[in-house]
């Protein structure tokens, strides 16, 4: 495949930008040729500017969707960033037992290939007093439809499940054949899986006790990243918590939430 000039890379990196707030730094230039060059391989595209016509036209809303997939970046684990973990067991849980109101409202909300969402809930489960007894409403929303499918089968290798201890991994996943483990179908039924782009307005009737945006601020601009939080602030509920990347904090947008610790804030009262 020929080289992407900068031209075209600049209208590739538009595209990304309207459909997704995506922003693809000119040094990745050479990154996203060769994720381009995947795409068009599979697809029969036989050069940039055809791929970028059909993109614009609107023509195939699959291939945009594909597109998307492809330039987006997935990485994940299992209890990644733990201090998240803890924070979730040392104050997130002991202010709702205080509430006493035996309901717990959860948005992943870049949750990829599953691992977010369901260390979240194991945790839960983890840590609640009686468990059984909660309401636990998860929503967990990626752009992607690739990881969606991957979160939904949930199913993971050894090496994927490294993070968590042996104890958790027999008592909440079940081995189906060499080195592949499946999590428990009572823990698929409790998260509900949707395709959602963040830069859609959201449509929520009900605000979250807790939301986590995790790792992907990063791919957009101080503007795009102002008004997300803007909208986070509308659907989560006075003292419920935002939880972003511990590389992404927010102190450059005047975001007029209650700065809690690295990386972790609270709607205000
Ligand atoms: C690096 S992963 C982070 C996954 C997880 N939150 C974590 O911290 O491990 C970033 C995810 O954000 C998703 N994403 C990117 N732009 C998005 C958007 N506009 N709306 C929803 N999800 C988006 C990507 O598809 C990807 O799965």
């Amino acid at each position: 495949m020929s080289e992407l000039s900068l031209q075209c890379f600049k209208q590739f990196a538009e595209i990304v930008y309207k459909n997704s707030g995506i922003h693809i730094r000119p040094d990745k230039k050479s990154l996203l040729q060769s994720r381009l060059t995947k795409l068009m391989r599979r697809e029969k595209i036989p050069d940039y500017k055809s791929l970028l016509e059909t993109l614009e036209s609107g023509r195939e809303p699959r291939l945009l969707t594909e597109f998307i997939d492809v330039v987006s970046t997935n990485v994940t684990r299992f209890f990644r960033e733990i201090q998240h973990f803890d924070f979730i067991r040392d104050r997130f849980i002991p202010e709702l037992l205080k509430q006493q109101k035996r309901e717990i409202r959860v948005w992943s909300s870049a949750c990829s290939s599953g691992q977010e969402p369901y260390s979240v809930l194991i945790h839960l489960l983890e840590h609640l007093p009686e468990p059984k007894s909660w309401n636990i409403q998860f929503l967990a929303t990626d752009i992607s439809t690739k990881v969606l499918r991957f979160a939904q089968a949930g199913i993971y290798s050894e090496e994927a499940l490294a993070e968590i201890s042996p104890s958790l991994r027999d008592k909440y996943f079940e081995e189906i054949e060499d080195g592949y483990f499946r999590i428990h179908e009572a823990l698929k039924q409790q998260i509900r899986f949707r395709h959602f782009n963040l830069m859609q307005p959201f449509p929520f009737r009900h605000k979250f006790d807790l939301v986590l945006c995790r790792n992907v601020m990063i791919y957009f601009n101080s503007e795009t990243q102002k008004q997300l939080v803007d909208k986070f602030k509308t659907c989560i509920r006075k003292e419920g918590y935002l939880i972003v990347g511990l590389s992404e904090a927010l102190s450059k947008t005047d975001h007029g939430l209650q700065f809690v610790k690295s990386s972790v804030y609270q709607v205000k009262r």
